[in-house]
């Protein structure tokens, strides 16, 4: 079969990362006889100072005429002082919302051979944890009305949350689809003792929970959330929350793990067509210095081949190369390398061998 990827490296180590990626899918394509045609595209601090704006269309006609999107990493301290519009995470958010990539999934799991580098007492993570977040990803206060105006005080600014019951509807949906494959357990994370947009989440959740009575749901306060993923993380199964809560406690989840560098991530819409990309940043202090760890975007391309193109043994042998690599010993300089760490190429040479 031929693919069409679609390339948006960004900033920072994003080139480095994403071309790793590539070097894995070519040889996932020589191996299982897949031809892999991947175009690049700019978007992000690179299309700001190439074309003045952070997400050129042609970028997004790219995006769309392609089979599937593999990302980097966008911004950096260069563009840190623009106004919003102009700010290269602004073509993160249009890429989204252009490709209509309502659900974000973010896996995080403790990999054994690095339970060591696991911030949590060793009794909490005894256990190990596997968990998925279900983020919904074009809707709430990311892309509700927002502004400045002249307040009660003075000048004040505002964003504004807001969720239709369809946009509730098809997010919880793909979380109770989730469970199914998984421990069948949903946890559904609102605000409702505070929030108008978390009561109607959470009583669309629960109405969409009865078309599904083989996953038990249960609803937490994102609060008490934030406290349960570091008191208690195996209890997660299934996690689906808003735009900005998953924002946050994705990113806290990663961190229990102990190594950001390694999670990949999925942005799905109601197509085949995905964005695939590391949970990370674009970390400019190491940027072009091969230091980089290149694990999560790997990843992230064999989340691309289960997801978008169906290929679940190329996905498997991809991630049964990086297991294999990590039990190894073998260490990038985030995963506590130390001297012997190898950089972003070494490491991908060592997948390859794998492979
Ligand atoms: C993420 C990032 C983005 C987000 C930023 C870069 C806009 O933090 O993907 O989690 O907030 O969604
Ligand atoms: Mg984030």
């Amino acid at each position: 079969m031929e693919y069409k990827i679609a390339l948006v490296k960004g900033d920072g180590i994003g080139p480095e990362i994403v071309d790793s990626a590539v070097r894995v899918l070519e040889k996932i394509g020589q191996t299982f006889g897949h031809t892999f045609t991947c175009t690049p595209y700019l978007a992000g601090g690179c299309a700001i100072d190439a074309t003045g704006i952070p997400l050129p269309q042609e970028t997004v006609d790219g995006c769309l005429a392609a089979d599937s999107v593999l990302l980097g990493a966008v911004g950096g301290p260069k563009w840190d002082k623009n106004p919003g519009n102009l700010r290269p995470e602004k073509a993160l958010l249009g890429l989204r919302a252009a490709l209509g990539l309502f659900t974000n999934l973010r896996p995080a799991k403790i990999y054994p051979a690095l339970a060591g580098d696991c911030p949590l007492r060793p009794d909490i993570v005894a256990n190990g944890f596997d968990m998925v977040m279900v983020r919904e990803l074009t809707g709430g206060i990311y892309f509700g009305e927002r502004g400045r105006r002249d307040g009660k005080y003075g000048p004040e600014a505002y964003d504004t949350e807001a969720y239709s019951v369809m946009e509730i509807e098809r997010i919880a949906r793909v979380a109770f689809e989730t469970a199914r494959k998984r421990r069948k357990n949903v946890i559904s994370i609102d605000k409702a003792n505070v929030l108008e947009t978390s009561r109607l989440w959470r009583e669309t959740v629960h109405r969409i929970a009865e078309e599904y009575p083989d996953v038990t749901c249960t609803d937490m306060l994102v609060d008490n959330a934030a406290m349960q993923l570091v008191r208690n993380p195996a209890q997660f199964d299934v996690v689906v929350t808003t735009n900005m809560f998953g924002d946050i406690l994705s990113d806290e989840a990663s961190q229990i793990t102990g190594s950001i560098g390694l999670l990949p991530s999925a942005s799905l819409g109601s197509t085949k067509r995905g964005l695939y990309e590391p949970i990370h940043g674009s970390a400019p202090d190491i940027a072009g210095q091969n230091k980089a760890n290149p694990i999560a975007t790997i990843l992230s391309a064999a989340m691309m081949l289960r997801y978008s193109f169906d290929l679940g043994a190329e996905a498997d042998a991809i991630e049964a190369a990086v297991d294999r690599v990590l039990n190894k010993g073998l260490r990038t300089a985030d995963l506590g390398g130390g001297e012997a760490s190898l950089g972003c190429t070494e490491m991908t040479d060592a997948i390859l061998a794998e492979l």
